[in-house]
């Protein structure tokens, strides 16, 4: 009780984009190099990028462009996006970040995606842990959400498997590419 009256009185410290090294990946800033990982890897596969606000890529021109306001960003010391390299190949398969939601109230929101080749072997869940623990332990957050479209079963299992609770379902709130209304999961983390 005491403890966590401590840590409610702390600042937020942001850190940006540092590198995160776990068992299998490094989590670090995208360069302009990446583009070529990130166009053939997800960027423009519709099957990858079927959940997520933008649809595929046409041309690795387009995903240059992204990365590039990307690298723009990392100028900022509360930018959180970290390009998923795996250490085996040194390849960039996906991405993760976090988004800020409430500095006072110190909760922010994560988000995820990686290639399609690479779905299945427990990835996101080991990206998520790690970037939840520095959230958490680095920067000051409280509590972290994510949310994903009910039909995105396997994105629900990542949140879960990382330790993650269901916190409520909101109905017809989000529109999706193809115009029809998502029902959206709403999942939580607080710091223990
Ligand atoms: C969702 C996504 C991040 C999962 O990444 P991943 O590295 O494959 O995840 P993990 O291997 O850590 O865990 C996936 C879990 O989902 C389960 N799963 C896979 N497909 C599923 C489905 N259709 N229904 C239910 N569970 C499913 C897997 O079995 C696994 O659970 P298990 O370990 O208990 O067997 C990845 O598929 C992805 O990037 N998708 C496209 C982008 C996206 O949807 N991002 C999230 C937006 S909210």
């Amino acid at each position: 009780m005491y403890n966590h009256f401590l840590r409610g009185e702390e600042m937020i410290k942001h850190k940006g984009t540092v590198t995160i090294e776990t068992v299998r990946l490094i989590l670090r800033r995208f360069t302009t190099e990446d583009a070529y990982d990130m166009f053939t890897n997800w960027a423009s596969d519709p099957e990858a990028v079927k959940f997520l606000p933008w649809g595929p890529h046409e041309s690795i021109a387009v995903t240059l462009r992204r990365i590039k306001t990307w690298t723009d960003s990392y100028v900022f010391d509360n930018t959180y996006n970290w390009a998923i390299c795996l250490k085996r190949t040194n390849h960039v398969i996906g991405s993760i970040s976090a988004e800020i939601l409430n500095d006072p109230g110190k909760t922010c929101e994560v988000g995820y995606c990686i290639g399609r080749q690479f779905w299945g072997q427990g990835i996101m869940t080991e990206a998520l842990r790690a970037v939840m623990h520095f959230l958490f332990y680095e920067v000051g957050y409280e509590r972290i959400t994510a949310r994903h479209d009910i039909l995105n079963a396997a994105s629900g299992r990542v949140m879960q498997k990382a330790g993650m609770r269901l916190d409520k379902i909101m109905y017809h709130v989000s529109m999706r590419r193809d115009k029809t209304y998502s029902d959206v999961a709403v999942y939580v983390k607080d710091i223990e």
